[in-house]
């Protein structure tokens, strides 16, 4: 969408239209993530409130010229709009839902909630049914794209909600990466739990894969360049590989612990127990939480995905 096109129906008539130097943008949650986004939607022009649990961590985008308030309402009553980007679905119904200091509770009617955090489907659509009710709006939009994804605004954004704002938000998202409307409420969640099924599955593939090189005597960067040619090249062999071989573990993108919470989504989902949700045999998901599990017994829940070779080199009783 065009910047600045009306959009109908939001029904009231405010904010009518998206536009930096109009549009109030709150975020709440300054992370890896939520910091670099709300970064490029300041330095788009938008105006932007924001809240920081750890206030020091709002300093970096303070000093770009971002106001901060005291808890997510009262970044909600100063914002039209107002991101999250925390850690889990606890924190997101924190953030949101609580009554005296939630985002939902500072939001005037006709305010929209875009929920960025890697969530539930089941929660994305509570919020949704909350947002209602009081006159607000409220979109599920995860984010696949890692951290430099954040900082580049080419994030893929995995939207769930009304369509029509869906597509009013479109001049935010156009500094954030690539929406795609997936359906009503909860579909970005889903999208996103199947996006990380696919992701584990690969990084679990490539770090066997490098352990068995390496294991071999292949030259471990010859190799990455002969075979991402062919068809086991992929996105998470260029993102992950060449770092993975060098040892660097540290830097993001996604750490072992998010993905672990966002398969034990998946299977519980998969187990049938969230509501109505039909049961999904999902054995790769099982073994690979457990695998990206063993990186947290080892002392490395922090690390990037991509340290999982050295759950698997653990295994062959290989210590680097
Ligand atoms: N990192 C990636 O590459 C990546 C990629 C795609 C999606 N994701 C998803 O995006 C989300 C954020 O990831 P991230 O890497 O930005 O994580 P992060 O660096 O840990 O940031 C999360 C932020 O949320 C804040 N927070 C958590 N709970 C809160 C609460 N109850 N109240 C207020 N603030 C709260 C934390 O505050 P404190 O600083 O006080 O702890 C922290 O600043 C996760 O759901 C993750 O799965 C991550």
């Amino acid at each position: 969408m065009e910047e600045g096109k009306k959009v109908e129906p939001l029904g009231f008539g405010y904010p009518a239209l998206v536009r930096p130097g109009r549009t109030r943008v709150g975020w709440v949650g300054i992370g890896v993530m939520g910091g670099a986004m709300a970064t490029r939607l300041l330095a788009a022009g938008f105006t932007v409130t924001a809240y920081a649990r750890t206030s020091v961590k709002a300093d970096a985008l303070v000093a770009a010229g971002a106001s901060v308030a005291d808890s997510p309402a009262s970044v909600a009553a100063a914002s039209d709009v107002v991101f999250t980007m925390v850690s889990d679905p606890g924190d997101v119904r924190a953030v949101v839902l609580d009554r005296a200091s939630g985002a939902l509770a500072g939001l005037r009617p006709g305010g929209v909630l875009v929920d960025c955090t890697s969530s539930s489907p089941s929660l994305a659509r509570e919020i949704a049914a909350a947002a209602r009710s009081t006159g607000c709006h409220a979109v599920d939009a995860p984010v696949s794209g890692g951290d430099a994804g954040a900082r580049d605004g080419t994030l893929a954004i995995l939207a769930g909600g009304d369509e029509a704002v869906v597509a009013w938000l479109a001049p935010l998202f156009a500094h954030l990466g690539t929406p795609t409307h997936m359906g009503p409420p909860g579909s970005g969640q889903s999208s996103k739990i199947a996006n990380q099924m696919a992701v584990a599955g690969a990084v679990v593939g490539l770090s066997e894969s490098l352990a068995f090189a390496d294991a071999a005597g292949l030259d471990a960067r010859l190799f990455l360049d002969a075979v991402s040619k062919g068809a086991a090249g992929s996105r998470v062999m260029d993102i992950f590989g060449t770092r993975a071989v060098n040892r660097d573990f540290a830097s993001g993108p996604g750490s072992a612990r998010y993905i672990i919470k966002d398969l034990g989504m998946a299977l519980e989902i998969g187990d049938g127990q969230e509501e109505e949700d039909e049961a999904t045999a999902l054995p790769g998901a099982a073994l690979f939480r457990q695998m990206f599990s063993a990186m947290v017994a080892n002392g490395d829940g922090d690390l990037c995905v991509r340290g999982l070779i050295t759950v698997i080199e653990c295994l062959s009783g290989i210590h680097k």
